[in-house]
């Protein structure tokens, strides 16, 4: 399983980094737009300096060429970086481009099994899912994973699953269960997993007993 931020906030992201956990990194515009006094481009490069990983950039054009023009200029900024395309279908036909190119994309906006099949033959290398917001909606947006996952078995895609809008902790034990590829997280549901009250009293416990052991 690995582990994405879902953030453009650099703060969070080196902290993230510093766990030493941490595979990648998600962006969208409204991430972003929350990230004043730097333009999208210089962001990009402080982030790709920051994390050695797939770092997504979204693209905000809706049209074919549109979304290859941003698409290639986001690319050219480093080598991590995977360009994010709407679920619709300029946006699969420029990741069939982009994929013909070599450059890396991550389809987002993806809320049904049908839709994650045709990002996979357009060559998508990462297809997002967003199971909070489905949730949100009353759909179980994990029963969304374990199809998807298991299309992708069927067919041997090499689309990665990249579970993202994650609520809670229970969301990624539930992807990792379904053996998804990635999950997405903000900060503070990453620094959630680490936690356990029994752990806490534990090492409390530990800690205190150890003050009886003669050195
Ligand atoms: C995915 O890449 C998106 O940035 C993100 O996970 C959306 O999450 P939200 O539904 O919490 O906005």
């Amino acid at each position: 399983m690995k582990i994405f931020i879902d953030t453009a906030n650099l703060k969070e992201i080196r902290e993230a980094a510093a766990l030493g956990l941490l595979d990648g990194v998600t962006t969208n515009p409204s991430l972003v737009s929350k990230e004043s006094g730097v333009s999208f481009k210089q962001l990009l490069q402080q982030i790709v300096e920051s994390v050695d990983g797939p770092i997504s950039a979204e693209v905000i054009s809706t049209d074919y060429e549109g979304i290859l023009k941003e698409g290639r200029e986001l690319a050219k900024i480093h080598s991590n970086i995977v360009v994010k395309v709407p679920l619709i279908k300029e946006g699969l036909k420029a990741v069939k481009t982009f994929s013909e190119e070599g450059i890396k994309t991550n389809v987002t906006l993806c809320f049904s099994a049908s839709q994650a099949v045709l990002a996979a033959k357009a060559g998508a290398s990462y297809i997002s899912p967003f199971v909070g917001r489905l949730d949100d909606i009353s759909m179980n947006g994990m029963d969304l994973i374990s199809q998807i996952v298991q299309i992708y078995r069927n067919y041997d895609f090499s689309t990665e699953v990249l579970v993202a809008s994650i609520r809670h902790p229970l969301h990624f034990v539930d992807a990792c269960m379904i053996g998804a590829d990635v999950c997405t997280m903000p900060f503070s549901v990453i620094d959630k997993l680490f936690n356990h009250p029994l752990t806490d009293l534990g090492l409390e416990k530990f800690l205190s007993d150890s003050k009886k052991i003669s050195q």
